[in-house]
């Protein structure tokens, strides 16, 4: 791992940081650059922060370490977009330059009030996790409260550790502010914490909203609450998520919670639970509700406890977004579609129809990219396996499959070019989800970009996040095979 040259204490500054990454962006290696994906222009980045439709443009933050692609000490970063797709640059917006963020200006989110834009965060210090506010009367300079900490280890319940007390998703309801956060409690769970104010600067403890079960993880991140179509969703990440069937694979994982809050006492019911994608790369998400009134999430496209390919290859930077992507609720889950914007994006579009393979001998090669979108529709009556290698070539490839018995869908990088480790035991590359199918049909919409992988299934009623590092020249091949019959309907492959 490359070593981190960050400077300590007082002189991290915004002004240093800006400085820094000035001097020094233009030395990033390009490779694995992704393009059409939020990212930092140098240095690490991890959670979304503060994701916010403000005077007409998307406002994201991100956690930010500028000083080297590896996590240190946090800043914010900040970027802005027109369509959710192109992002500018824009300096960066927090320092861990307080005595009660001294150790990081943790993950935490963004409301507009009077015109202004305040973000709630997390501060790191010594003694603990505490909340607190920033102002902003031009979205890009804020200015730290001089009431903080807003909340400190004194508005924990009883059953909470003050040192895991962290990720303020703020909102309003009414005439009331509400922030949840999570916090571990004294036996090792995860809760999520529920507190009122009436100026987002004097905060009141309202209740436990959520307590966790010794399955569902040692504690809990990036809590995130709203209505969607009636009902209320609560997406967190949690830390060692415990495995069950095909689902929560990686060391840490997101969860969907759909049921009603009761706003009286504060307490959420529960009504159905899922992971929310599985893929191997998707984590600490955040959603905003825009002036189209669609509510988007986005999530840090890595994991923790892996490998990181372009920190060990010294390419100068680490972490991207997912794709933004709008939620709706069907059959009681979320269900997630890239957002409409993408569209504007694709060209030359490439395009077959009636493709037929029969087993082996049926491969299909006419399509390559590296970067882009392959949208298909396959009938699977007379199938047994269908199978696409993506990014081929004689030694590398990334194999997503759909086997027509178990009717699961595999994304397999096992061969995709960089090794990449991580904290799950037993370590496994492949991640399966069982899909079932519409009149003997499977739609995927699969976005490439330089190094990663997004998949949709059947119009987003799952989705399959994953990075991968190919290591050879070519690798941009795209290939299809069939044991038994495939019959692919249609079949476009758009560059972006
Ligand atoms: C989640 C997280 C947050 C924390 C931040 C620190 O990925 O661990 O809980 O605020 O990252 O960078």
């Amino acid at each position: 791992q490359q070593s981190s040259c960050a400077p300590r204490s007082s002189d991290l500054t915004i002004e240093r940081a800006n400085e820094f990454i000035t001097q020094n962006k233009n030395n990033v290696k390009q490779t694995y650059r992704l393009k059409y994906h939020a990212m930092a222009p140098i240095g690490w980045i991890n959670d979304p922060n503060g994701f916010i439709y403000f005077r007409g443009e998307y406002h994201l933050f991100y956690q930010y370490n500028p000083y080297s692609a590896v996590w240190d000490t946090m800043h914010w970063g900040h970027a802005k977009s027109k369509d959710l797709v192109h992002w500018e640059e824009l300096p960066v917006a927090l320092a861990p330059d307080q005595i009660y963020d001294t150790d990081g200006v943790f993950s935490g989110s963004a409301i507009e009030k009077d015109g202004k834009l305040y973000v709630m965060y997390t501060g790191n210090n010594p003694n603990g996790q505490v909340q607190c506010i920033a102002v902003s009367e031009d979205g890009i300079h804020f200015e730290k409260v001089s009431e903080n900490p807003v909340l400190d280890a004194s508005d924990l319940p009883s059953n909470a550790q003050p040192q895991d007390f962290r990720d303020p998703k703020v909102f309003k309801r009414g005439d009331l502010y509400y922030v949840v956060t999570v916090s571990k409690t004294v036996n090792e769970t995860g809760q999520v914490l529920l507190y009122q104010s009436a100026d987002l600067i004097n905060w009141e403890f309202k209740s436990i909203l959520l307590e966790g079960t010794k399955e569902q993880g040692i504690m809990w991140e990036c809590p995130d609450l709203f209505e969607l179509e009636s009902k209320d969703v609560l997406i967190l990440s949690a830390i060692q998520m415990a495995r069950s069937g095909n689902d929560y694979h990686n060391i840490d994982s997101v969860i969907e919670f759909i049921g009603e809050v009761d706003w009286n006492e504060g307490k959420m019911k529960v009504e159905s639970i899922k992971e929310l994608d599985h893929g191997h790369d998707f984590y600490a998400t955040q959603s905003l509700l825009d002036d189209k009134d669609r509510r988007i999430v986005i999530a840090w496209m890595n994991m923790w406890g892996r490998t990181f390919p372009t920190a060990i290859l010294n390419q100068g930077w680490t972490g991207a977004m997912t794709l933004p992507r709008e939620l709706h609720l069907k059959n009681g889950y979320l269900t997630q579609t890239p957002i409409a914007e993408i569209a504007n994006a694709l060209q030359h579009v490439t395009e077959f129809k009636d493709v037929t393979l029969i087993d082996q001998s049926g491969e299909f090669n006419q399509v390559a990219g590296e970067v882009g979108m392959l949208d298909l529709v396959v009938n699977l009556e007379e199938a047994k396996l269908f199978k696409i290698e993506l990014r081929a070539n004689e030694n590398e490839r990334t194999i997503l499959s759909y086997d027509n018995e178990s009717k699961e869908l595999t994304i397999d990088r096992t061969n995709s070019g960089v090794y990449i480790a991580g904290g799950e035991n037993p370590p496994v590359n492949a991640r399966k989800i069982e899909v079932p199918q519409e009149n003997n049909e499977l739609s995927l919409q699969i976005f490439l970009d330089q190094s990663s992988l997004e998949i949709f299934v059947n119009g987003g009623l799952e989705t399959l996040t994953t990075t991968i590092y190919p290591t050879e020249e070519r690798s941009e091949i795209i290939l299809f095979y069939s044991e038994g019959k495939t019959v692919i309907k249609s079949l476009k492959f758009s560059k972006i």
